[in-house]
């Protein structure tokens, strides 16, 4: 089998293949009348029209059309991609085609320069993204007026590194109640141990956090309040241990740590902030938290950092010209 993107001459072909599958494998979960207007509306003209503003690929069998799906950027959320079109022949259905054409999409250039697939399943599909790893975006488990369910999927890693350093901002709004998978938490983990550390001594621990009950136990500490409605938090922990004579270089390990752990959330599609003001001044509030998560005494907590997807988005702060702060071959050169 291989799966290319669509040419002129398909559109026929697939829009056949639309219509069937609409009419065969959606029967039952939709009314008559919805699924005929729908193939109505998938003629070769309009498949030839989603081509223009999407990468539209065709799955073909010794010639002949089994499937097609197309991904685009989506309109409105930055970072976002949306899979449309995903239709697999009903009598090639099973065999594993809807799962190679969603992996050439996942790698399609729209995908690889998101953090964020995002598509509409019907109830027929629904089993099927969900297995690929799509979870219902913002917690929604009902289908909108279309009857379709609204799903997402966090793509790691999908983000050139240089548009990423540029786009994390503190975020200091409110955050959806969705929990962070584990296996996020844990590569955001793995995103700060393995910073620099000074003579790697590797003076960093970290904690995250996401059962509800001991959130709240750590939200009743935290004073002024801050990134409390976050579904997670990761607590840095600190070690003073001397890299070589008497210096320690425990600070610097511990901020090259959280600024991995930056990168690597808003890489997965959350937002943060570094919450280190009152965590270590006389409020010891730092010691409050460490307490209620059996921190031994030779740690400090330093920071926390809230992890969630944000309700909105974060604004960027005002920094200072690029020629005030930086230069090339001495100070204040132009
Ligand atoms: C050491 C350190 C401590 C910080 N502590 C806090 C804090 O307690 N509360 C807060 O809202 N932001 C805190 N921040 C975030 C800074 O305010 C933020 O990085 C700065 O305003 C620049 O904005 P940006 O992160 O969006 O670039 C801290 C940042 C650093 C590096």
């Amino acid at each position: 089998m291989t799966i290319e993107r669509l040419r002129p001459e398909d559109a026929r072909s697939v829009s056949d293949l639309i219509g069937s599958a609409l009419r065969l494998s959606c029967k039952g979960d939709y009314p008559e009348r919805v699924l005929e207007a729908l193939a109505g509306k998938h003629t070769p003209q309009y498949i030839l029209e989603r081509a223009n503003c999407t990468h539209f690929y065709v799955a073909r069998e010794d010639g002949a059309v089994v499937g097609c799906g197309a991904v685009a950027p989506h309109p409105g959320r930055e970072n976002a991609c949306a899979l449309t079109t995903v239709f697999v022949r009903p009598d090639c259905q099973g065999r594993g085609i809807g799962r190679r054409i969603l992996s050439v999409l996942e790698r399609d250039e729209f995908a690889l320069s998101s953090n964020r697939i995002v598509l509409r399943a019907s109830i027929t599909g629904l089993a099927f993204y969900r297995k690929l790893g799509y979870r219902f975006a913002g917690g929604n488990e009902t289908p909108d007026d279309d009857g379709l369910y609204g799903l997402e999927k966090l793509l790691p890693g999908g983000y050139p590194l240089l548009g990423l350093i540029a786009d994390r901002h503190s975020y200091r709004g409110a955050y959806r109640p969705e929990p962070v998978p584990r296996e996020h938490l844990r590569a955001i983990l793995e995103a700060g141990l393995a910073a620099p550390s000074g003579c790697n001594k590797q003076t960093v621990s970290l904690i995250a956090v996401d059962e509800p009950e001991l959130l709240q136990k750590l939200r009743a500490v935290i004073d002024p309040p801050v990134g409390e409605t976050a579904p997670a938090v990761i607590c840095v922990l600190s070690r003073h241990i001397n890299a070589y004579r008497d210096r320690c270089f425990a600070v610097q390990d511990y901020a090259a740590a959280i600024e991995n752990m930056l990168l690597a959330i808003v890489s997965l599609g959350y937002q943060s902030c570094w919450y280190e003001g009152h965590i270590t001044d006389a409020d010891r509030i730092g010691e409050k938290m460490a307490r209620i998560l059996g921190v031994p005494e030779d740690f400090e907590l330093v920071c926390f950092l809230p992890v969630g997807i944000a309700e909105s988005k974060p604004v960027p702060p005002k920094k200072k010209p690029f020629e005030e702060r930086a230069w090339f071959n001495g100070y204040g050169r132009r």
